[in-house]
């Protein structure tokens, strides 16, 4: 199955591509600087060229399934992060709707159910991550959120904690990018996910036992 990987060269981008591919899925990576090609070839994906910011018909184009792994990143001000992980997810969901993309797999974040209780300085992004889930849920793709608490970089651990809502962020709510990648790439497989969301961190239980749970 072809799968365009938004924010394809990302952290979390860069663990999806070649779990995709190990799954027998087609990778396709979204990037915005061809200079990033050869990486991403290397991880097994096809290129396209596709930026949130600017028109996204050409790379949604043939897709089955759409993740959407990117984001606007916590260096750049909050004028940026209202248009990428706003409107520039927005646009990408409602380009994937006029291309008859099925599945959408949206990387979103804990607290986005309730930006007010996140922390104050993360506010601005939980409400541009929570106005783009919300369009998510209108949309009549078969759409899942998945919710991971502060990212790391530590190995994957597969064993974790889901559920609707874990509660606000804290020092213990966190999760790694190649568990994250793991969950996306496993709800592809995993039916019962469609037009739910969930909060994701490490706990205890297996990944796979913790997604049919859902
Ligand atoms: N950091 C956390 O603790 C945390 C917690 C929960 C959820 N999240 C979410 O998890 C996701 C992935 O985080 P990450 O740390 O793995 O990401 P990352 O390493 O910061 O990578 C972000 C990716 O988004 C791409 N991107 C940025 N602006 C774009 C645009 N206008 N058009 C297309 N692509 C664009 C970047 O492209 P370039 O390579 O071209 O720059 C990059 O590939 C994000 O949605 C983030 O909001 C993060």
């Amino acid at each position: 199955m072809k799968v365009l990987v938004v924010g394809a060269n990302g952290k979390t981008g860069h663990h999806i591509i070649p779990l995709l591919k190990a799954a027998g899925h087609t990778p396709r990576a979204m990037i915005r600087n061809f200079d990033q090609r050869a990486d991403m070839e290397a991880l097994g994906a096809e290129c396209v060229a596709g930026d949130l910011e600017k028109p996204l018909g050409y790379a949604v184009k043939g897709n089955w399934t759409v993740m959407m792994a990117a984001g606007s990143g916590s260096k750049t001000g909050p004028e940026k992060t209202t248009e990428v992980d706003f409107h520039g997810v927005l646009s990408l969901i409602e380009t994937c709707e006029r291309m008859n993309v099925r599945r959408f797999i949206m990387l979103s974040a804990m607290n986005t159910d309730d930006p007010e209780t996140g922390p104050e300085k993360l506010r601005h992004y939980l409400h541009a991550k929570a106005g783009a889930d919300a369009r998510l849920r209108q949309s009549l793709m078969n759409w899942t959120i998945v919710r991971p608490g502060s990212l790391t970089d530590e190995p994957s651990h597969e064993l974790l904690d889901i559920a609707p809502s874990l509660g606000p962020i804290d020092e213990n709510t966190r999760i790694s990018r190649e568990d994250v990648a793991k969950v996306m790439v496993e709800c592809m497989a995993h039916d019962n996910t469609i037009g739910k969301s969930f909060d994701v961190i490490d706990g205890k239980i297996p990944l796979k036992e913790a997604l049919e749970s859902i």
